[in-house]
């Protein structure tokens, strides 16, 4: 381990396995078939769960919660990520009439300990506020974020979908706790190189989280684009890379830039998490990872 990764705030290591589309199947899975889908998982070298509240309209954590009460050695085999401060109109929320952000301290409190029951985990790893609420002032979210620190209910605390300056501000009254950046990052949506928010993690020796790292799937998908030059490209360099699945390649074109954003995987084959974990054995040539770069824009380097 490099002085730089040893002073990170928080490493929760380099994959995520992601529950946001974990019930979106006609047949969703039993708590049986999770718990071994889970244990493919932690066999493919995964250990961290990343939901959240309002994944599966806000079904997935109990879902998640009753595979791991199935056997506790899983229970404990996992960090778990999740987030809160999205409210749609469900029975969940039945005071949204229309979907809202909800960033409160008093509501991100509520909310982690409703994570905490349906997950049946005494702790949080890492609890993330969804999105930034326009609505709310810094510091009430600070205090329920910092509550929930000191009252043991979550290890770390970050946010995810925030700008610089709304990570800068909210970090500065946590001094200096917030861990990560969840942020939507792949060759088809690159806005964290530009934005600063990859910046601000090196700076701030936090590790960000890199969310739909295959564009939400539109990488096989999408007929024509962006998607079509980048699998035609990928597929060109599978065979120097020993035959990698270009989703490996996707997901070490994205580990490859300094700030090693951890990459969510979103499957729900699980076969395809073995897979893509092949990504750890590849070092992208610098040519290959801005040829992939090239692809995705269509245009060479200005
Ligand atoms: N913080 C946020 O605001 C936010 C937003 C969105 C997502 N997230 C997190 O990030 C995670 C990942 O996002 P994502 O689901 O959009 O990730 P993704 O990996 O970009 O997209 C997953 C989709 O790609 C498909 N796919 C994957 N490999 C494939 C292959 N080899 N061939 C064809 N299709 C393939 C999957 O279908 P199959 O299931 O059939 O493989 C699935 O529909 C989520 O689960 C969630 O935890 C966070």
């Amino acid at each position: 381990m490099s002085e730089t990764e040893s002073t990170l705030r928080c490493d929760l290591g380099d994959f995520a396995y992601g529950t946001w589309r974990l019930l979106d199947e006609d047949t969703p899975p039993s708590a049986d078939a999770l718990a071994d889908r889970l244990r493919r998982c932690l066999e493919a070298g995964i250990e961290v769960l990343d939901t959240a509240e309002i994944y599966g309209r806000y079904r997935v954590e109990e879902a998640i919660g009753s595979a791991l009460m199935t056997d506790p050695e899983l229970r404990g085999a996992f960090k778990i990520v999740t987030k809160a401060g999205i409210d749609v109109p469900s029975d969940e929320k039945a005071h949204a009439s229309i979907p809202q952000y909800d960033a409160t301290g008093a509501n991100l409190v509520r909310c982690a300990e409703k994570s905490l029951r349906l997950l049946g985990v005494d702790t949080l790893d890492l609890f993330l506020v969804h999105r930034p609420d326009w609505l709310t002032h810094p510091e009430d979210t600070a205090s329920g974020l910092q509550r929930l620190l000191d009252e043991g209910k979550v290890r770390h605390v970050g946010v995810s979908n925030y700008t610089i300056h709304q990570f800068a501000t909210l970090d500065k009254l946590l001094d200096g706790r917030l861990a990560t950046n969840q942020v939507e990052f792949s060759p088809l949506c690159m806005d964290p190189l530009y934005d600063g928010v990859f910046d601000q993690c090196l700076q701030s020796r936090v590790r960000p989280m890199a969310w739909s790292p295959l564009g939400g799937g539109s990488l096989f998908s999408d007929r024509e684009g962006a998607a079509q030059r980048l699998r035609a490209k990928l597929e060109d360099l599978s065979p120097k890379y020993g035959d990698a699945p270009i989703d490996a390649l996707v997901y070490a074109w994205i580990l490859a830039t300094p700030a090693r954003p951890m990459v969510i995987l979103g499957t729900n084959k699980v076969e395809r998490v073995a897979s893509g974990m092949k990504a750890s054995g590849i070092a992208l040539e610098r040519e290959d990872w801005y040829a992939i770069w090239e692809a995705a824009q269509g245009k060479s380097v200005p």
